[in-house]
């Protein structure tokens, strides 16, 4: 069946042609602390420029990170003449006008997951990026790391055969101050922890035929937690989302010939088991070979940015706009149904 070797991981490793972008942050809070220090350590890119909505955090995250230049509003960040790319670390009730704001500035955008909040909006967001001719990408960080392209050779070279089933679930405990139980500020499981197991899904079975959910929601009245079951023609994924429960985000991908599990956390650097048939020993374990670990893997994606940015492309190769629409699509419709029901 399959050797007992993986493919080699395509690894975005910096300093291979891509050009060293000026990029600006917007919203500096937590994810924005952890993506600006894994660029520092492991990429080539430089960030020139960070905005907040009150200046004095804008100079304190620029005193942390070396930052030349801090503006209280994200208005003069992304009129920067500077910048050439912009991160929008904000809350997800931001992300469409904040990305729509740094596009028709002529930026390309880095915007943290979700994009949006609905599909449509989505949509427009990444059009918005195609007619203005510059780069849009979800900051889907899971996509660019050397695992991901792993699974994506291993289920391209049909190493597991038929893939019949994917499970995965993401879920997290938060104290009820945390900015997830806000309605107004784009809180709930499905949208900020569920999208992890459904991009993963999506990535290895496209888009579902079919959404079914169950969860429950907060009296705040957002997603506490979700089952999605979805059907893919002869295929069905079971995903699961919490943030009021710690869980042990692993990953399952099961075919006729082999299953690849994905240890927890699947969406960063974690171990990986391919196994044949498991009672006649064939399991072979794959590890990330480049030591870059937790939070700091967050530096591929920036050096993915760049490079394509390089090339001339307007979206990832890796994660395309359709794709990305597709996925918040999914959450859209789970979301709906837990609403409703
Ligand atoms: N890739 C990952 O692993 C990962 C991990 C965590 C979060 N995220 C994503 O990153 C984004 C930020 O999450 P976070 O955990 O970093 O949140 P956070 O620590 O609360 O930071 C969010 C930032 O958004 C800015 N902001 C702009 N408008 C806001 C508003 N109306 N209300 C509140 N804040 C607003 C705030 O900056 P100012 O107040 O200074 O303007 C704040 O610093 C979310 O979209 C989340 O899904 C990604």
């Amino acid at each position: 069946m399959f050797a007992s070797v993986f493919p080699d991981p395509q690894i975005f490793i910096p300093g291979q042609g891509e050009p060293t972008l000026r990029w600006g942050v917007i919203g500096p809070g937590w994810i924005a602390d952890m993506f600006v220090g894994a660029m520092r350590r492991h990429t080539a890119q430089r960030v020139v420029a960070v905005s907040s909505r009150a200046l004095d955090r804008a100079e304190a995250f620029a005193g942390r990170h070396g930052i030349d230049r801090a503006y209280a509003s994200a208005e003069e960040l992304v009129g920067d003449p500077g910048v050439d790319v912009v991160y929008i670390a904000a809350t997800q009730n931001e992300h469409r006008s904040l990305a729509l704001q740094a596009i028709a500035a002529g930026k390309h955008v880095l915007v943290e997951k979700p994009i949006a909040m609905t599909a449509a909006d989505a949509r427009e967001v990444l059009d918005a990026g195609r007619a203005a001719g510059v780069f849009v990408m979800e900051a889907m960080w899971s996509r660019y790391q050397p695992k991901a392209s792993v699974i994506r050779q291993l289920v391209a070279d049909g190493a597991l055969g038929e893939i019949r089933h994917v499970t995965a679930d993401h879920g997290q405990w938060f104290p009820p101050e945390h900015r997830l139980f806000r309605a107004d500020l784009g809180g709930g499981a499905l949208f900020d922890l569920g999208i992890y197991p459904v991009q993963l899904d999506s990535m290895v079975l496209g888009a579902p035929d079919e959404v079914t959910a169950i969860g429950a929601m907060t009296d705040t009245g957002v997603d506490a937690h979700a089952t999605v079951v979805l059907a893919h023609g002869a295929a069905q994924s079971t995903l699961w989302t919490s943030m009021i429960a710690r869980t042990p985000t692993r990953g399952l991908i099961a075919g006729s010939e082999a299953s690849l599990e994905l240890e927890g956390p699947f969406h960063i650097p974690a171990d990986m088991v391919l196994s044949g048939n498991p009672f006649m020993g064939e399991q072979h374990v794959w590890h990330d070979p480049t030591g870059v670990g937790l939070m700091d893997a967050l530096c591929w994606e920036a050096t993915a940015l760049a490079r394509y940015v390089g090339e001339g492309r307007h979206e990832s190769p890796l994660h395309t706009h359709a794709e990305t629409a597709s996925i918040i699509a999914t959450l859209e419709e789970a979301l709906r149904q837990i609403r409703d029901a």
